[in-house]
């Protein structure tokens, strides 16, 4: 089975096919990065005005590095939920006129099942086919939008099961919000990583709350740390040299301890030695280092995707597609967006203890 799959909930315009198996035949991402980063941030009419503009020839390209025309495909899958509904609202008019025209099934994707199997797309840079996850596992996805822990007992909707998320700020908003603080531009994932390489969190602790006060909990709060920059920054002035790159290994210190504690804390709770790192965040250099020494200490066999498919790809909206489309799954051609996500949501948003 060979599935198309459309991407445009965020910030990138994607599209891949991918087979049944897995197999990424082609996977064309591109990114609106620079559009936005004259705003510190997404702004959603920006984006869906690009996809617009986009979606066509990176659908046409995608189609032609796989080598497979529209009459060869066996269905359309498109990101339907969550994301930004215009933006949303593009990748499905493509994917509709495409599927209707060619007279194929068309399956809608929640993008957080894209993500949380992206794991199993087989690309250059992927485990072998024998070092991948058995179901089932624990997942972090944490990503410029999403931050949560997942149970995934197998890839349909109803055999996920969110363990903890955060309340307020994805963990790669975190990392956004501070980097513009600091004036490093956007976004500021990859940049804060980079400083914080060569920095002394403990020198910078007293700007950096930790995170992680009650231990029990399996949800996140970002949004204080944020605030806790901002303040240090309004008192002392944005820093330089050395002690930028010491606040931002404490800042990044401070969320990747939150990250590995609590995903190491649900696999023990869940009873599964299995742990799947996803979404965009997973790039980060120090949450890699800190999660492999935690799960290593504990017998937890941990799973990194390679990095083009952590962060938003067509490929894993192809391949989650194509496993709705194989148990036999369709959606109607009035497929609407969704602006959240249909996996069950067990943290409330808000303050409060946690
Ligand atoms: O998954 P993704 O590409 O898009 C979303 O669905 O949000 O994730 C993008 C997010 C951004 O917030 C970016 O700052 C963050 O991932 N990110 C990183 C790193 N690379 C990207 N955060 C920390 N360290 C990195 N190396
Ligand atoms: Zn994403």
């Amino acid at each position: 089975m060979r599935v198309l799959g459309i991407e445009t909930s965020c910030d990138e315009t994607a599209a891949a096919v991918v087979t049944e198996g897995g197999e990424v035949l082609s996977d064309v991402v591109r990114s609106q990065v620079a559009l936005h980063a004259p705003y510190g941030g997404v702004v959603p009419e920006v984006a869906a005005r690009d996809h617009a503009r986009a979606v066509v020839p990176v659908v046409r390209e995608a189609l032609s590095r796989a080598g497979v025309t529209p009459a060869e495909l066996d269905g359309v899958a498109v990101t339907s939920r969550p994301g930004l509904a215009g933006a949303l609202l593009v990748g499905l008019q493509a994917a509709k006129g495409l599927a209707w025209a060619a007279g194929k099934p068309l399956v809608g994707v929640d993008h957080l099942v894209g993500h949380l199997l992206a794991v199993f797309l087989r690309r250059d840079g992927a485990p072998a086919p024998e070092a991948l996850p058995a179901f089932p596992y624990v997942a972090l996805l944490a990503s410029g939008g999403h931050t949560a822990i997942y149970r995934v007992d197998g890839p349909s909707i109803g055999a996920i099961r969110e363990l903890g998320a955060t309340r307020d700020d994805a963990a790669g908003e975190a990392f956004d919000k501070v980097a513009k603080l600091l004036g490093l531009g956007y976004p500021g994932g990859p940049v804060v990583d980079r400083l914080a390489a060569d920095g002394d969190a403990a020198a910078a602790a007293e700007a950096v709350p930790a995170l992680t006060a009650r231990k029990e909990s399996l949800e996140f709060s970002f949004s204080g740390i944020k605030s806790a920059v901002a303040r240090h920054v309004a008192r002392r002035g944005r820093p330089e040299g050395q002690a930028l790159h010491d606040l931002c290994a404490a800042f990044q210190g401070a969320v990747v301890d939150a990250l590995v504690q609590k995903t190491v804390r649900a696999a023990r709770a869940e009873g599964i030695a299995r742990v799947v790192l996803a979404g965009g965040v997973a790039a980060n250099r120090g949450l890699r280092a800190t999660m492999a020494a935690a799960c290593a200490r504990r017998d937890v066999a941990l799973f990194v995707p390679p990095f083009a498919s952590c962060t938003d790809n067509g490929a894993m909206i192809a391949y989650a597609g194509a496993l709705r489309l194989a148990a036999g799954e369709r959606d109607a051609l009035d497929l609407a967006p969704e602006t959240r996500t249909a996996l069950p949501r067990v943290t409330r948003k808000g303050g409060g203890a946690r």
